[in-house]
């Protein structure tokens, strides 16, 4: 029987029919924004291979070359700077952020302002100093107004992540903050359920441990007990592999 019929009898039993209330317009809609969602992964997928391709560096030198001369996204043209990352190049921990801010930019380096005092304070609480880690973040150009990164700036810059990744080889991944976490594991799952929990990078054996980006301890102290508690689990994780 079709539609219609089975609303006219139901109509005739007295019986009110459910009737989605979707529109012509709203089935274009959902399909052109469905349509719209696919051609953005389909770009970024495109920019991720053109990168990973077309930019291999030979040595952690020559990876840092490479990135300071990156126009793959619109972020160079309005950076100062990249900010390739700081540290140990053999380092034992990778810490990964979200972005460059404006003082990173200034700088040139990554957390060097009140939320990088924080993360420098937070590491020497277990023992590091920031000279015997590794630091970068996702991105390596500050986005405009510290706006969140985008997909395509984020594909951009992961094979210099991986790269990066690769010549370290690091014991142990602390990703800090929703964004870092969730682009290096490519999900969408709120940051509060990625703590506590043990992943590893990509298809290597490399643990990630999550937690709290400084800057949101800064608004929010409440909250740095569990990232206590986040810095003493990835401390066992590193040890126990
Ligand atoms: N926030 C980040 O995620 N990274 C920085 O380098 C500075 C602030």
């Amino acid at each position: 029987m079709n539609e219609d019929k089975r609303l006219y009898y139901l109509h005739k039993m007295g019986i009110q029919a459910w009737v989605p209330k979707f529109s012509d317009t709203d089935q274009v809609v959902d399909q052109a924004s469905e349509s719209i969602n696919n051609e953005v992964q389909r770009a970024v997928v495109d920019l991720e291979e053109l990168n990973s391709k077309n930019n291999n560096a030979e040595s952690f030198d020559g990876l840092k070359k490479i990135v300071a001369s990156c126009t793959l996204c619109n972020l160079h043209r309005s950076r100062t700077q990249t900010v390739f990352g700081v540290g140990h190049p053999a380092a034992d921990w990778l810490i990964i952020g979200e972005a460059p801010g404006a003082d990173e930019d200034r700088v040139g380096e990554p957390f060097v302002g009140r939320a990088g005092q924080l993360l420098t304070n937070m590491l020497r609480a277990i023992g590091l100093a920031r000279e015997e880690v590794f630091i970068t973040n996702i991105l390596k150009c500050r986005p405009p107004n510290n706006r969140d990164p985008q997909q395509n700036e984020i594909a951009s810059c992961r094979s210099y992540l991986r790269q990066q990744i690769d010549f370290i080889q690091p014991k142990i991944i602390l990703a800090v903050g929703r964004i870092a976490a969730q682009s290096i594991l490519n999900t969408d799952t709120p940051i509060g359920k990625m703590r506590g929990k043990k992943y590893t990078y990509e298809d290597t054996k490399i643990p990630i441990v999550a937690t709290y980006h400084p800057a949101y301890l800064l608004r929010s102290p409440q909250q740095k007990r569990k990232a206590w508690e986040d810095l003493k689990y990835a401390l066992e994780v590193k040890e126990l592999g």
